[in-house]
């Protein structure tokens, strides 16, 4: 093995620092407090800038939470003490390094021991930590010593310099005097003033501030990292020019966004102090929101956690999961409902959906090293299917697998470009050789399937048996629904959405919205606009000759939610249109008038001529075609594994 040679270790330093600076470096002392998140990637790569000395202190051990961000945490160093493991792993880069080790971490006692010799100080501390990091900065200020803090916040990083002579710790924070939780929101609040990290914070639940646990990302904890060695650099260079506190630096590398703000009086300042106001009632709202869920405790739970993801129609999720050993499931589906309409020939669009939930349960399986083996109870008025997920070794996780939670109908247009050819092959092979795929790229076809899809929606939006379905799927609360759709999510646009909610109550409302053109008006939001916002449209039936039984439309169910996987996976947005099947199956049954029966009559027709002699095997219909924004703000999620459980 090569002798260990500090000059060739860190020559690639060399360029942004002379060689003299290099040998500067080489001589520092940084104090690093806390080897946790930020704490072992500061010693990390303030080991590789070539500091010659460190003074660290942690007492902690590494613990399983810790894999996803800390520099020491491995499965080899599980239960290991955090300061002694870094400690290692800095020698490993530069085994001339001076350490000094305080494994019961920093204390007001031994503060000055832990200071002593230092250049710099690095706040590596706990979070929650608040009154040794306070006594810490303020030590500092008066032995001289200029002290850093980077947080880790989202995915970016806030970073602080308190030189001795510039604007303390506490002028900035003003936490004197203030009361746990209100030093922790000052904390939060002068280390992201902008709250950047705000606008992707998608389970607040995950901040738990009574066990002093919050989300963080190795990704936060890697740029504070970096961020601390070029600061490090800077001050311990005497190169000049550190803009410290009151100057603020906030670099989210989600948002791709960076801003410098500078607090003249910290968090005094008025804009903070608006800020605060807000942000304390925010926190009240969170200490009483409901804690998330527990992860599942076994396999089989894992299993039915992802394909609770399965879609159904209106997200009515017409299933019920009855564990009955550990590697033993029955799903009993929800009986058929001939007052539904949605539910046209016995039920069709739930067995498919049942189709969909054996198909998302067996992708789950292989997740978890199992096969699933299946049989279906025909005896009974309702489907009922009798689960066995069977360890499989060789079994490779399906990568579909990934796109289960990710998946979710998209009704806004989206970009009008044609499918490319590899989008084309990979979703004709998702769908496989037992469905006739067609798809309807042009412009007539458009036009057609606008034409059909207004007409079913003016025929649903006048049918009376359609509207205790309209009125018990839309769901008008904010954020997401367990168990129907969002407003929001619907694809009607938001002026129109009061009315639509005013009418949705009460039929004769409905009624008389329709004759003011209410129906045409949805038609227009829901077909027409979509219809030239997408970059096809596509038909699904059933091969010649197959029988259009239970079997084959659970087979037909579990192919369509491949299909509709794989266009998730190639970044496509997909919307199933089912409502022409309903209107048009409807044509020369006993409807409530002869406008409706008219309605139906023409679409019947208009869907012949557009599927030819596959009409009356067609089972799906859909859009699809890539978004044009993120994902809509609200989705329908799903009912709590725990209730559908509910045998
Ligand atoms: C068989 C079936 C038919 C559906 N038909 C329609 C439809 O006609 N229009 C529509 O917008 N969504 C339709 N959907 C989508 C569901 O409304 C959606 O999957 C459900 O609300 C769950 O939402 P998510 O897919 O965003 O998770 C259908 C879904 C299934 C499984």
């Amino acid at each position: 093995m090569k002798p260990f040679d500090y000059q060739a270790a860190f020559s690639r330093n060399l360029g942004w620092v002379r060689a003299e600076e290099q040998e500067s470096l080489r001589g520092r002392r940084v104090a690093i407090a806390g080897m946790g998140g930020v704490g072992g990637g500061h010693l990390m790569a303030l080991a590789r800038l070539g500091i010659g000395a460190f003074t660290i202190a942690d007492l902690d051990s590494f613990d399983l939470p810790n894999m996803n961000r800390q520099a020491g945490a491995f499965t080899s160093t599980l239960g290991r003490p955090k300061a002694e493991t870094l400690a290692g792993m800095a020698r490993e880069v530069n085994p001339e390094i001076r350490l000094r080790v305080f494994p019961n971490g920093i204390t007001p006692e031994n503060l000055d021991d832990f200071l002593d010799g230092a250049d710099l100080f690095v706040d590596g501390i706990d979070f929650f930590a608040m009154d040794i990091r306070r006594l810490a900065f303020a030590r500092c200020r008066e032995l001289g010593i200029p002290a850093v803090t980077a947080a880790p916040i989202g995915m970016g990083v806030g970073l602080l310099a308190f030189m001795p002579t510039g604007m303390s710790f506490e002028s900035y924070f003003r936490l004197e005097g203030q009361t746990e939780d209100e030093q922790y929101l000052r904390f939060l609040l002068g280390v992201a003033p902008r709250g950047l990290h705000r606008a992707y914070l998608v389970d607040p639940s995950r901040i738990d501030l009574a066990n002093h646990r919050g989300p963080s990302t190795g990704a936060a904890c890697l740029l504070c990292a970096g961020a601390v060695a070029a600061m490090a650099t800077r001050i311990l260079l005497m190169r000049g020019g550190v803009e410290a506190a009151p100057v603020h630096h906030h670099y989210d590398a989600y948002l791709q966004r960076f801003v410098q703000t500078r607090l003249r009086r910290g968090n005094a300042e008025p804009v903070q102090r608006l800020k605060l106001a807000i942000a304390r009632r925010q926190f009240a709202a969170m200490l009483r929101a409901p804690r998330p869920p527990e992860p599942p405790a076994t396999p089989l739970e894992a299993i039915l956690e992802a394909a609770r993801w399965a879609p159904s129609g209106d997200n009515v999720q017409p299933w019920r999961f009855e564990v009955l050993g550990e590697d033993q499931v029955r799903v009993r589906f929800d009986p058929h409902d001939p007052a539904n309409p949605y539910e046209y020939r016995g039920g069709e669009p739930s067995v498919l959906s049942a189709g969909m939930m054996l198909e998302a349960l067996r992708i789950a399986a292989t997740m978890h090293g199992r096969a699933m083996e299946c049989r279906i109870d025909e005896g009974s008025d309702r489907l009922v299917a009798e689960l066995r997920f069977v360890p499989a070794p060789k079994q490779e996780p399906d990568p579909l697998y990934a796109l289960l939670p990710l998946r979710s109908v998209d009704r806004r247009p989206y970009r009008r470009r044609g499918l490319l050819p590899r989008e084309r092959t990979a979703l004709e092979a998702a769908i496989g050789p037992g469905l006739r795929l067609r798809w309807h790229e042009d412009d007539n076809g458009r036009m057609a399937f606008a034409r059909l899809g207004a007409r079913a929606t003016r025929f649903r939006l006048r049918l009376p048996g359609a509207h205790a379905v309209h009125r018990s799927a839309i769901d008008w609360a904010p954020g997401d629904s367990q168990t129907g759709i969002p407003a929001g999510a619907t694809g009607l646009w938001r002026p129109t959405l009061p009315v639509m909610r005013w009418a949705i109550r009460d039929w004769r409302r409905m009624v008389a919205v329709n004759r003011l053109g209410g129906a045409h008006s949805a038609a227009l939001q829901l077909d027409w606009a979509t219809a030239f916002g997408s970059a096809a449209f596509l038909s699904v039936a059933l091969p010649k000759d197959a029988p259009r039984d239970r079997e084959g439309l659970l087979v037909a169910g579990a192919s369509l939610l491949r299909f509709w996987l794989t266009a998730t996976r190639l970044g496509l947005a997909m919307q199933p249109g089912i409502a022409v099947l309903l209107c048009a199956q409807a044509a020369g049954t006993s409807l409530p008038n002869a406008a409706l029966a008219r309605d139906a009559e023409r679409c019947a027709e208009e869907l012949r001529a557009l599927a030819g002699p596959e009409t009356d095997r067609l089972v799906f219909l859909a859009r699809i075609g890539e978004p044009r924004d993120a994902p809509p703000r609200q989705r329908s999620v799903r009912r709590p594994l725990a209730e559908l459980r509910g045998g």
